[in-house]
């Protein structure tokens, strides 16, 4: 038999099993951003590959080695998006909704990095991302990180940790390299062939290194801190005031530097040590200079990203395991008449009973056969109807789960029933 086809490496699927938990991270943080006001914008998966390498930057890990890069049929370079924020910022300019306005947004879905596939990395993976346009100040810095610990709560994860940092500003920057460069020169013969490639193009990732024998270099290299402008410093000053007023805890971490070259100010990432290597579930930071880099009007912009895979495996690791939609009824028939008469009976009783899932047993079956596939089916109950309860307008209620009496019911009663199993069902989610 020929080899059946897979799934592209690192991309996956998401199974039934697994969806339950999706959609309750989905719903949960949809539900917290909406409550700051934010509003959706849904953006192509494919954009003009120089956006990406414009807005990320050409020596970043991303634009040199991870994009899914093709020239369409009009030969133009076309690229599948890494990340979202580029694409954000095509948009509002493109549309004009940064012009003396600010804007509060929001975007989901699938983004694409052939990076080595591992545990918690993944060459399609999904992100939420939130960006906010044309505000200036620590404050819009304080309300997105707020946010993102409202994302915790609500989820029920605890022990994520906050780490901070400040770039400051191009200019600012641009004297901390010299600094490093000259630093990293010192000791040139104590750096890996990574480390030493990005001596000249993008220095700052150099402390991003993972290697252990990097370390030591890296532990005493010239700190950013020492560099920052005034005006970064009182930003990030009050940023950390705003913070510690919300309770929200975190930790300074100079050598956050971030992979993507489109930064300035405030920038940060949430990471927890329960997920291994890849342990950052949500990053993002200020990036001041992008509109006008590409071509609008100085706007100021800050957002984050967070990676949804990660947080579905960390909501596994913590025991959080949301219960999936099972339908409350399966519907049982048995019989000509049953058969015709289902379908129609099952949508009067969707229509009857606001938010009861409802499963039809089609393709006919045993008795016995059509019971084990509503076993399976999840479902709180059975309904049976042969031809002599059509003719008697009667159903007869068979609990499947948690013991119970079978019962015959006039169809008036049953809707009845089946009302309180649905309302029972949201007392137990609101509870629990
Ligand atoms: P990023 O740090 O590249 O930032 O990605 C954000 C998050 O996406 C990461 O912290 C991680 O959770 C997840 N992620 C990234 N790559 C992978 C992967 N290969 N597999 C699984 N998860 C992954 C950005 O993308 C920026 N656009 C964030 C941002 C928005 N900054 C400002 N606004």
């Amino acid at each position: 038999m020929a080899k059946t086809i897979q799934a592209v490496r690192g991309m996956n699927d998401i199974l039934p099993e697994a969806s339950a938990a999706w959609q309750f991270l989905e719903d949960t943080l949809r539900r917290v951003i909406h409550s700051y006001g934010y509003r959706e914008i849904r953006l192509p998966l494919l954009e003009r590959t120089e956006l990406f390498r414009r807005s990320i930057g050409e020596v970043t890990d991303i634009v040199e080695k991870e994009m899914y890069t093709f020239d369409d049929r009009n030969g133009d370079s076309l690229t599948l998006r890494p990340e979202g924020t580029a694409g954000c910022v095509r948009a509002c300019m493109q549309h004009g909704l940064l012009h003396n306005q600010v804007q509060r947004l929001w975007y989901a879905g699938p983004m694409f990095r052939h990076e080595r596939p591992q545990k918690g990395r993944y060459r399609q993976f999904h992100q939420i991302g939130v960006e906010a346009f044309g505000m200036p100040g620590p404050d819009i810095d304080a309300e997105i990180i707020m946010m993102t610990a409202q994302f915790w709560r609500a989820l029920g994860l605890e022990d994520a940790v906050l780490q901070l940092n400040s770039l400051g500003t191009v200019e600012a920057r641009a004297g901390y390299r010299d600094a490093l460069v000259d630093y990293l020169r010192s000791r040139e013969n104590e750096l890996d062939d990574d480390s030493r490639r990005r001596l000249d193009s993008n220095p700052l990732r150099i402390l991003d290194s993972k290697n252990p024998d990097m370390q030591a270099v890296i532990a005493e290299a010239p700190q950013l801190s020492a560099h920052l402008d005034d005006d970064s410093r009182r930003h990030f000053d009050e940023l950390c005031r705003l913070l510690d007023d919300a309770d929200v805890a975190c930790e300074i971490n100079p050598r956050l530097v971030r992979g993507l070259d489109y930064y300035s100010k405030t920038v940060f990432e949430w990471v927890t040590d329960k997920l291994g290597a890849q342990g950052t579930i949500c990053a993002g930071g200020r990036y001041d200079g992008l509109v006008e880099y590409l071509g609008g009007r100085a706007t100021p912009a800050v957002g984050f990203a967070l990676g949804l895979e990660r947080l579905i495996a960390l909501l596994e690791v913590c025991g959080i395991e949301p219960r999936g939609a099972a339908p409350h009824v399966y519907l049982v028939l048995s019989g000509e008449q049953a058969e015709r008469h289902g379908m129609v009976f099952a949508d009067e009783l969707r229509n009857a009973v606001s938010g009861l899932r409802v499963q039809t047993n089609c393709g006919g079956g045993s008795f016995k056969s059509q019971f084990k596939r509503a076993d399976r089916s999840g479902a709180a109950v059975a309904l049976v109807i042969g031809d002599e309860e059509v003719e008697r307008r009667e159903v007869t209620l068979k609990p499947l789960r948690g013991g119970g009496e079978q019962e015959t019911v006039s169809r008036q009663v049953i809707a009845d029933r089946l009302r309180e199993l649905v309302a029972a069902e949201q007392i137990r989610d609101t509870a629990g």
